[in-house]
């Protein structure tokens, strides 16, 4: 294998691979902002370049340094070649690339969202000058609304163009170009027309600086205030991997976690801001004191069951219900919720893939269950049940069954609707950001998600309700659900795939901690 030697570490790299890639893959660091893997490259930002010592086939191969820097997101590893990116050359360049982008830069962090999480901020610290040395005048655009989700502050721009090539490369959609030349350039939108194809808010991730700027969580929070959980997309069957960020038991926002076989690095519009029913004011938190305690009783009473597990439910959950009701009747009828199908699977330029499945587990939740019904054949049969237990945990308004007046209700669900009122009993439930589980996607790969904040209010999680209900029906002291253990239960019971769920690998936490760097 050919080999390269960056700031005297020898690595072993695969031919085709970049500089900057071999130097990443092996935790170098080289400062960078145009170069984005998953973009084309351009290498105008210059703040990558390195000093290259080539072996010069014409001179025995000796070791020949290359005249100028080279920029390691453009140039390819090549066997034998020597890499300095700390070497007085390099550093130069990069104060210089530092200095240049911070004298036209307003410099305004303290009002800046993107504080704390900017690459200009911290390369200022780490590849910067500690000082200014001259005056030159600031260029000055006004911030402007280009999207629904989406503000422009254009003289933060350091013109990565990394925006503009999602637009065109990923999305497809180029609603962003590049207007004007040289230090008068600046990103526009055309006239009207904004941004706002289903991608959009991942030009929010990828600009380095705070110039592109999420409207929804502008001046909400400031980033090092934000705990990071890994999780998985609750609202499709994409299973796309996000991280939740929330301060003080509040979520503020959901990112995407980059994973190569399922999302790469991007999230739609509608994961990235359908989470607001985990605070929606018309979620029931509140629990009658004895109401588990008349639903234990209602099941033990009930003669025959009838139970309709959500596919917004984890695969956990819905495995305790399920041994719970065939527990209490052997012939319980068992379905699988509405799953919700919104238009046609939509797949952009890039083939990132927007799911017309508009439920996370639907998979999860059969696998889990085995041989459950389908929604339309259960409600057919839910009439020769006394006793129903429903579970929703929709986001949204959902299709609820028809439940006659002789029959008994047991309601597990968050926000209040048509079955609600109906319930004989009702259990606030837990959304997936309050607990843990695993989801099953479109491709039958099971991934695991943690939990980001706590309960709200007196709401728990399914499974703890079928397992506090399978106590009383017992007589014996329940105990906390634990979702690890229940995968192993369930494994033992004969569930595949419960041992092999994918655990997050990457949780893109940011870091603010920076070492001052010597001028
Ligand atoms: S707005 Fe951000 S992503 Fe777009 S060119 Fe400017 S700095 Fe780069
Ligand atoms: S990252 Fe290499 S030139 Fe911009």
């Amino acid at each position: 294998m050919p080999t390269i030697t960056i700031d005297g570490k020898k690595l072993d790299f695969e031919p085709g691979q970049l500089i900057l890639d071999v130097a990443h893959d092996n935790g170098i660091k080289i400062p960078h902002y145009c170069y984005h893997p998953s973009l084309s490259v351009v290498a105008n930002c210059r703040i990558c370049l390195a000093e290259v010592w080539a072996p010069n086939p014409r001179n025995d191969n000796k070791l020949e340094p290359i005249p100028k820097l080279l920029p390691t997101c453009q140039t390819l590893a090549s066997d034998g070649n020597v890499v300095y990116t700390t070497s007085p050359k390099a550093t130069a360049n990069q104060k210089a690339v530092m200095e240049m982008l911070l004298n036209h830069h307003p410099i305004d962090c303290p009002t800046c969202d993107q504080a704390g999480e900017c690459d200009l901020q911290d390369y200022a610290y780490e590849y910067g000058r500690g000082e200014r040395r001259c005056d030159t005048e600031k260029i000055t655009q006004s911030k402007i609304d280009i999207g629904d989700n989406i503000m422009l502050y254009g003289d933060r721009c350091i013109m990565c163009t990394r925006c503009v090539r999602f637009a065109d490369e990923i999305s497809g959609t180029s609603e962003l170009f590049i207007d004007g030349r040289g230090a008068k350039e600046y990103i526009d939108v055309f006239p009207g027309i904004g941004i706002n194809n289903e991608l959009s808010g991942n030009v929010i991730d990828i600009c380095p600086v705070g110039a592109m700027l999420d409207k929804d969580f502008m001046f909400k929070q400031r980033v090092w205030f934000l705990k990071t959980t890994p999780s998985i997309d609750p609202l499709t069957s994409s299973g796309d991997n996000i991280i939740i960020e929330q301060n003080n038991n509040i979520m503020y926002r959901v990112k995407p976690r980059t994973n190569l076989e399922v999302n790469q690095y991007w999230i739609t519009d509608e994961v990235r801001y359908g989470w607001k029913f985990v605070h929606d004011e018309s979620r029931v938190t509140e629990i009658n004191d004895d109401a588990e305690m008349v639903a234990a009783d209602m099941l033990q009473q009930a003669k025959s069951v009838a139970l309709l597990v959500s596919p917004m439910l984890s695969c956990e959950d819905a495995w305790l219900l399920g041994n719970l009701v065939r527990g209490l009747d052997s012939n319980a009828i068992i379905g699988v919720g509405p799953v919700p199908i919104v238009g046609e699977d939509k797949t952009f330029k890039s083939g990132f893939t927007m799911r017309s499945e508009k439920a996370p587990n639907a998979r999860g939740v059969q696998r889990a269950l085995g041989n459950a019904l389908d929604y339309d054949a259960w409600k057919k049969q839910v009439g020769n049940a006394d006793m129903v237990v429903i579970t929703g945990n929709y986001p949204e308004a959902w299709d609820t069954p028809e439940i006659t007046e002789n029959q008994t209700l047991i309601l597990i669900d968050t926000l209040a609707n048509t079955l609600t009122e109906r319930a004989d009993v009702f259990l606030p439930a837990a959304t997936w950001a309050e607990k843990s589980g695993t989801f099953e996607n479109f491709q039958n790969k099971l991934q695991l998600f943690e939990r980001a904040i706590q309960p709200i209010g007196e709401s728990l999680p399914e499974g703890q309700y079928a397992m506090n209900l399978q106590a009383l029906v017992d007589d014996c002291l329940s105990t906390t659900f634990n979702p690890a253990t229940v995968r192993r239960r369930m494994a033992d019971a004969g569930i595949a795939g419960m041992l092999e769920v994918e655990l997050p690998k990457n949780t893109n936490r940011v870091t603010t901690d920076m070492p001052l760097s010597e001028v």
